[in-house]
């Protein structure tokens, strides 16, 4: 542990001899708003290598030769010329999800003849883990084995399979698993065919046997768990922009992303090309992880799904290409049948294609968004088309709408302005910002129209740097920032009901945006301090709102003072104070309540002198919570707010 650690957990655990100014009063047994289940969640989108190369644990890139380039991350390997030959050969006319597979031809069982798939960025193998590896084949002549080997960059065996014979004409999928025998981050995975005769191969796919619950096609499962210890109320999928698509014909559809994971029709991933500053070339999307895995997901970690879709309009920061309104029917349709999906009878269309897939028990839908970032009228047209279909045959579903990507610029007041007195029902807000814009926003809602759409805070991250600045960091500033705002967010939990970070996930060396809330490479993965500001208000939710004052007065940023309470049904009063000057600040805090109070306040406190720092990961946890005690006489408990410090108080009452 470092020293200025150890020496911030001396110093909470002294008691303060003077406190300064007047006291904090909490308000414990007023309840001023209840707090919803989804108050604080995770938004996810395919950005960053964050599911192909990510969360979703396959280690082969462009398994199914359908990239651009077909033979994109793989490497033709062959003893000497002629050995044998690879021939990429199309069947559109009868599957056009999948329609590119490789003709092996050996003809001559001499020589070693193979092909070598790089990963992404390289394969994450394990030590004595199990790694399935399964293909699709089928026989054309002769007799053709194929086997599997991982090796590290020198080329050393870190695990091989037994041969697979390849028997028959008709296409068939063959299955073998063996065991690694040396941990590696950047492994790569070669196919050796023996024998002599031509085979046709498609989707080479390896996977770790450890996956998240130990399911197959399954997700990694230490990114999950990161998922899972933040306790979410909900997950948004699949994006962000990625909704939208650069253009039309490459939005997301979800009906291409759920069943047999070889009929999911892979299309180029949107942040590809995005930035020329950091091109991704590589960058598709095979939707391995697809809606019947982001809904499964969401009710492992016990968040409630909300699917956003795409209402007939292109990303306006790209092509802004929109649908004619006479012309959306396919996509309103799309809405409906993604509500049957999901909680429709077994005997339904949709509702059975999800049990088919594993899930009879419907997936309790009750959100869905329309439509990602859009602005302007055209939205507010599409808006209109998609509400009233929805509503007429679900009119339990809550919409989720856009009020364009900033704020407080034109577009945002057009919408805001618009959809209110369209009695939308909820309308989300995204800010990426400077820290500044966070502490000095941290009353946004302190005005708020209480009657009006409630509000989803859908993304935001302070931006140390500029938006899109590839230099941006998640350092301590930024989350310090947030946790200040996200007081304002829970004070006014009447109508700030949903709130999440953006983006989620970052593949260390496969990036496209900065900030991000965790970061991975193919072995490891670490929370940002902004994670674990997250984290700590997603495990202190609470169900109250409770006033918390300094001289009857909001703490919103005087004296550099932030602060909300909340009290839950688990008879706790929780504080969450943040003190963003750089030095201490010595408080008297009293807890206004009939019931009594346990004799110790839990204190947990996110601290670093250093504004700059970030954790990484070879020093994943160097802002990470830090837990200590506090003694509560008469009600009252004296704390010293350490400098740039998030500090969470729990207190039993009984
Ligand atoms: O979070 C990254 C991008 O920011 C999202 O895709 C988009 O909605 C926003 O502009």
């Amino acid at each position: 542990m470092k020293i200025s650690r150890v020496i911030a957990i001396a110093a909470i655990l002294l008691y303060a001899c003077t406190t300064e100014g007047q006291p904090l009063v909490v308000k414990a047994d007023k309840p001023t708003a209840a707090i919803q289940p989804t108050m604080w969640g995770i938004f996810f989108e395919d950005i960053n290598l964050a599911a192909d190369g990510g969360l979703y644990a396959e280690l082969v890139k462009n398994r199914s030769f359908e990239f651009a380039s077909p033979l994109m991350g793989w490497t033709i390997q062959q003893a000497s010329p002629g050995t044998g030959n690879i021939l990429v050969t199309n069947r559109l006319e009868t599957d056009s999800a999948n329609p590119r597979y490789i003709r092996v031809t050996r003809n001559t069982a001499k020589g070693k003849f193979g092909l070598t798939n790089e990963g992404f960025r390289g394969m994450g193998i394990k030590q004595n883990e199990q790694y399935n590896f399964t293909v699709w084949a089928k026989s054309e002549t002769g007799n053709i084995e194929l086997h599997v080997q991982l090796v590290d960059s020198t080329g050393r065996a870190l695990g091989e399979s037994q041969p697979i014979n390849i028997s028959g004409n008709n296409w068939q999928q063959y299955k073998t698993s063996f065991t690694a025998t040396a941990t590696e981050l950047k492994a790569r995975m070669n196919v050796w065919f023996e024998g002599e005769g031509v085979a046709d191969i498609d989707m080479l796919s390896l996977f770790p046997q450890h996956t998240w619950k130990q399911r197959p096609n399954g997700l990694r499962a230490d990114l999950v768990q990161l998922l899972a210890d933040m306790k979410p109320g909900f997950l948004r999928f699949p994006g962000g922009c990625i909704v939208e698509g650069r253009e039309l014909a490459t939005r997301y559809q979800w009906k291409k992303t759920v069943g047999p994971v070889e009929d999911r029709q892979v299309i180029v991933n949107r942040w590809n090309t995005e930035f020329a500053h950091r091109p991704t070339p590589d960058y598709f999307q095979s939707f391995g992880l697809g809606f019947f895995e982001y809904f499964q997901v969401a009710e492992d970690i016990g968040a409630t799904p909300l699917p956003i879709l795409n209402c007939g309009m292109a990303c306006q920061f790209n092509s802004a290409e929109v649908v004619d309104t006479t012309q959306l029917d396919p996509y309103i349709q799309d809405a409906l049948d993604l509500i049957e999906f999901a909680n429709g009878d077994v005997s339904t269309k949709w509702g059975h294609l999800r049990e088919v897939m594993g899930h009879p028990d419907p997936f309790n839908l009750k959100l869905l968004g329309i439509g990602n970032e859009q602005w302007g009228p055209q939205y507010v047209e599409r808006y209109k088309i998609f509400t009233k279909a929805i509503k007429y045959k679900y009119p339990e579903i809550q919409l989720v709408n856009s009020v364009g990507p900033s704020p407080d610029d034109e577009r945002f007041h057009y919408l805001n302005d618009t959809l209110r007195k369209l009695n939308a029902d909820i309308l989300d807000e995204h800010y990426y910002s400077s820290p500044s814009w966070f502490q000095n926003n941290a009353n946004r809602y302190d005005d708020y129209d209480r009657n009006g759409p409630k509000i989803f805070a859908g993304e935001y991250a302070a931006q140390s740097v500029a938006t899109v600045s590839p230099l941006n960091k998640n350092n301590w500033l930024c989350a310090l920032s947030e946790a200040a705002f996200m007081t304002g967010l829970e004070r006014n939990a009447d109508i700030v009901q949903m709130a999440s970070y953006a983006p989620l996930f970052a593949h260390v060396e496969g990036w496209q945006w900065t900030p991000d809330l965790i970061w991975f490479d193919n072995l490891n993965s670490f929370g940002t301090p902004n994670y674990y500001v997250q984290k700590l208000f997603a495990n202190n939710k609470g169900d109250n709102v409770v006033a918390i004052t300094s001289d009857n007065k909001t703490l919103k940023g005087s004296d550099s003072l932030y602060a909300s309470a909340v009290t839950s049904t688990a008879n706790e009063v929780i504080l969450k104070i943040v003190n963003t000057s750089s030095r201490s600040i010595s408080k008297q805090i009293s807890i206004d309540t009939k019931r009594k109070l346990a004799a110790k306040a839990t204190v947990t406190t996110l601290q670093s002198n250093d504004l700059n720092t970030v954790n990484s990961i070879e020093s994943p946890k160097d802002i990470s919570p830090l837990v200590s005690e506090a003694e509560i006489k008469s009600r009252q408990l004296n704390l010293v707010l350490h400098p740039y410090s998030f500090t969470v108080i729990h207190i039993k009452m009984q």
